[in-house]
């Protein structure tokens, strides 16, 4: 149900691959609402993915960009704001990829070319899209950017690996960046952080089923989906969230304020 929250708001979404992905979900709910919506992903995603099928469904362009390239962010800056026209109010960032993960390499084995990729993709990218946006003048005053963790940021989840080192720099860069934009423009950035989801990404890690259903045990909510997660975004996108900046908020279905569930015991 739409509550036009976002009528009259244009922005950017990363990372919406295939129906699964919570960019998707995202990108869906900012239209409902009324929002003008320009997507991105990697060009193999482009290939491979379905972002091309959303994009058609939602009257949207779709720009290639590895968001490890500074060269391809300019460019998708340069068409995202010449197809709206002005400033973005906001932005979501919601991509991650660990090689380590993908090839099985446990914290204490990690290849160290693979783990830049880690840091680059899944928390650097961020910096670079809020460094390259702000030189552009990408912004617009009192926007709204959104990046998506997990709690192992914070606690320890071993087969999540090295991508939980690329959370805690995420969460730094969003808080840090924060500080900046906030003084500058009253832009706003915030951290979802969300339950396991059974995405593309989700369902790369060793022994997801199992922490899904550990975590769905333990959440009194249950797990977050990532229809409630986009529904999360999208206030977070609103005017109605105007003073709340860098922050990490979870959105887990009450997980991270538990010690143990009686289901578990
Ligand atoms: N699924 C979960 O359990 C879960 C839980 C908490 C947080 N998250 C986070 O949510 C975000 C979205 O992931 P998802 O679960 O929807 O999975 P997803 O696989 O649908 O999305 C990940 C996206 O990252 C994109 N991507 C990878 N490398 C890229 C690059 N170099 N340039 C541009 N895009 C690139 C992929 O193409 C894909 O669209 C990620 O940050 C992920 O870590 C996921």
């Amino acid at each position: 149900m739409s509550h036009n929250l976002l009528k009259g708001k244009c922005g950017l979404i990363t990372g919406a691959l295939d129906e699964k992905s919570i960019a998707w979900h995202a990108a869906r709910r900012a239209h409902e609402e009324g929002a003008q919506v320009v997507l991105t992903n990697a060009p193999v995603a482009l290939r491979l993915g379905q972002p091309k099928a959303l994009a058609e469904r939602l009257g949207a362009p779709l720009f290639p960009a590895d968001l490890t390239q500074i060269a391809d962010i300019e460019k998708l800056y340069d068409q995202t704001l010449q197809h709206i026209g002005r400033p973005l109010d906001f932005v979501l960032h919601s991509v991650g990829m660990s090689p380590n993960v993908r090839k099985g390499k446990a914290y204490p084995e990690l290849d160290y070319d693979f783990y830049m990729k880690t840091l680059d993709v899944s928390a650097i990218s961020l910096h670079k899209m809020l460094q390259v946006g702000r030189a552009k003048g990408a912004f617009a005053r009192g926007g709204s950017i959104v990046a998506l963790s997990y709690i192992a940021a914070q606690r320890v989840f071993p087969k999540y690996g090295d991508m939980s080192d690329a959370k805690a720099l995420l969460e730094s860069i969003a808080r840090l960046f924060g500080y900046y934009l906030g003084k500058e423009l009253g832009v706003r950035i915030n951290i979802v952080s969300q339950s396991p989801t059974a995405t593309t990404a989700g369902t790369g890690i060793a022994g997801f089923e199992q922490m899904y259903a550990y975590a769905d045990k333990m959440s009194p909510l249950g797990n977050a989906s990532a229809e409630a997660c986009a529904d999360f975004i999208v206030a977070l996108f609103s005017d109605l969230t105007r003073s709340v900046t860098m922050q990490t908020l979870y959105h887990d279905g009450g997980f991270s304020m538990m010690g143990i569930a009686e289901e578990l015991l």
